[in-house]
């Protein structure tokens, strides 16, 4: 795709002068070299974090969305096509259908033309694979392993220099991309671990090689001075219930944390930055107990040089504020049932108004607590996948080294394409689809008045959406929460406080349960 092109849909839609502009802009301070492959290249200070790219080879267009876009109407049923019912060329947005390959493809593909020279890295939080979604075309092993290939293959030569240099680009597991879903044993050579240790060889440093096979996890500095921690949430994660918690100190999860921990000394003698990255996010909802108390201890205590916890797995895009003490901070998020199963969590329209206003009290009780506790932000980015519509993010860090804030997290801007425009764009001499443009959605300076992306200033956001005078922002953080893809919804005026938000909940429920959170 040609630069022009990328900007077509700005000028089309005519609602994003920023995205013209955004690329563009340098940073003024680029003198900082660094070393790869042996050769010096000079910061972007940017890099990219995508996610949930959920590929599924079984996608077909015109089919109904009943079948997960696999299988077309009865043809006597539906003599005509009815909008929006159907599967769309690129994909089924707002629906609860995976992607076309074509769109990972594509999405791909047009990612790291418009980016790659622009970044120093890939953040890229797991689950490549579709969804175990349809009873008459499960999932078999060698197809979730033919994406996960399918995809890093994508990726390596996608994110290629001209030079022959390939970028830093970190992976991780998620919980679709082993099979059966979710259940990854503890087991020493565990066959699924070795796989990912082959696949990943050129994205894995040689010497953690064997802490990977052993544990699914590694470190890698993707520049100097910066360390992303690529996590194995499944062994954390509450829905693998084929290992221990990790109260037992001899279980996979134990070893995790004593890695992480560990990993964590390791970078502060080092003097570098670290940036801590997994598929499935660090919350009540979604850890064992004692997982998530293991880390939010060894997140709180090593808080002076970490500067993000990158995630993906809920696919709403939001952050939440975890903390170990204080009157069950943590627990905020899911009030009642805990043990949920992640996939049904999301089934009745109490659980869904729940989790938009416990996130709203968990804000709002950040005022109370800043002080007294030590509390953890943690980012969950949202998909490719388009469940709303697809996104991915681009993230700037300090690359200023004289001031020891060098690796701290500045901003990110947000990028979705609008399907629903792009499926019905043909064009009218070759009568093929048109490739979407992506274009901004958001950005953390502009969207939301930050400055910069520490901890603290989410906190300050925090306080900030969930107070009386933060009323039209909460608004804009919903909507960019669900990739503004439900205009029926968040144009009226959102009654925050008292009324369940039945209007959303109607169009969620038929549209997106299933897969919120699986
Ligand atoms: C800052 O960057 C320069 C240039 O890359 C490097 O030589 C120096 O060691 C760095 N200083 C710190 C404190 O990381
Ligand atoms: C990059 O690799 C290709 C294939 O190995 C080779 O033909 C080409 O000369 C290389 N380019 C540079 C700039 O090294
Ligand atoms: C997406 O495209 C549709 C159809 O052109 C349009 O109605 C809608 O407003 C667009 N949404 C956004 C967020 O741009
Ligand atoms: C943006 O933040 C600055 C302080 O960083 C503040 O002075 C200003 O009033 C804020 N603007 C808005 C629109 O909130």
């Amino acid at each position: 795709m040609k630069t022009d092109q990328w900007y077509l849909p700005c000028l089309i839609i005519g609602s994003c002068a920023v995205a013209a502009i955004e690329p563009q802009q340098h940073r003024q301070q680029q003198v900082f070299m660094h070393q790869q492959h042996g050769i010096d290249a000079p910061l972007q200070g940017r890099y990219l974090h995508i996610t949930d790219i959920h590929m599924d080879q079984h996608y077909l267009t015109g089919a109904t969305i009943k079948s997960d876009c696999h299988r077309e109407p009865k043809k006597h049923k539906h003599k005509k096509k009815k909008q929006g019912l159907l599967a769309g060329y690129w994909g089924a947005p707002g629906m609860d259908c995976d992607s076309p390959p074509r769109l990972v493809y594509h999405s791909i593909d047009s990612i790291a033309k418009e980016w790659k020279d622009k970044i120093d890295f890939i953040i890229w939080t797991g689950d490549n694979a579709r969804h175990d979604g349809d009873a008459l075309v499960t999932r078999t092993k060698k197809e979730i392993v033919g994406y996960n290939v399918k995809v890093a293959d994508l990726l390596r030569s996608a994110f290629t220099l001209d030079n022959n240099r390939t970028l830093p680009i970190v992976p991780c597991i998620g919980n679709n991309d082993i099979h059966p879903h979710n259940e990854l044993r503890g087991m020493k050579n565990n066959p699924q671990l070795l796989e990912f240790s082959e696949m990943w060889k050129d994205f894995i440093p040689e010497k953690q090689q064997k802490a990977f096979r052993k544990g699914g996890y590694f470190a890698v500095d993707v520049v100097p001075g910066l360390r992303v921690l690529s996590l194995n949430s499944l062994y954390f994660f509450g829905s693998n219930d084929v290992v221990n918690s990790c109260s037992d100190s001899t279980g996979p999860g134990a070893r995790h944390v004593k890695w992480m921990r560990s990993q964590l000394k390791k970078a502060r003698r080092d003097n570098v930055k670290v940036i801590i990255i997994g598929h499935v996010p660090p919350t009540v909802k979604t850890f064992k107990d004692s997982c998530l108390d293991d880390y939010i201890k060894l997140s709180t205590k090593f808080k002076d040089i970490i500067t993000g916890h990158m995630y993906g797995h809920s696919n709403m895009d939001h952050f939440q504020v975890i903390s170990r003490g204080f009157g069950n901070m943590a627990r905020i998020g899911s009030e009642d049932n805990e043990q949920d199963d992640e996939d049904d969590m999301v089934q009745s329209q109490k659980d869904t108004n729940r989790f938009i206003s416990t996130l709203r009290k968990q804000y709002k009780k950040v005022k109370k607590v800043r002080n007294a506790q030590d509390l953890v932000v943690i980012h969950v980015a949202p998909p490719m996948l388009p469940l709303f519509y697809p996104t991915f993010r681009i993230n700037e860090y300090q690359t200023d080294n004289s001031s020891n804030q060098f690796g701290q997290w500045l901003k990110y801007t947000q990028w979705f394409t609008n399907l629903t425009y792009w499926n019905e764009q043909i064009d009218p001499i070759t009568r093929k689809h048109l490739e979407p443009g992506f274009e901004v959605e958001y950005s953390t300076d502009k969207t939301y008045n930050m400055t910069d992306l520490t901890a603290e200033s989410w906190l300050d956001f925090a306080q900030k959406i969930s107070s009386k005078d933060g009323k039209d922002l909460w608004k804009t953080y919903l909507e960019n929460m669900f990739v503004k893809t439900n205009n029926d919804w968040y144009g009226q005026s959102v009654p925050i406080e008292t009324n369940p938000i039945y209007d959303w909940w109607n169009w969620f429920y038929d549209n997106v349960s299933n897969l919120m959170f699986s």
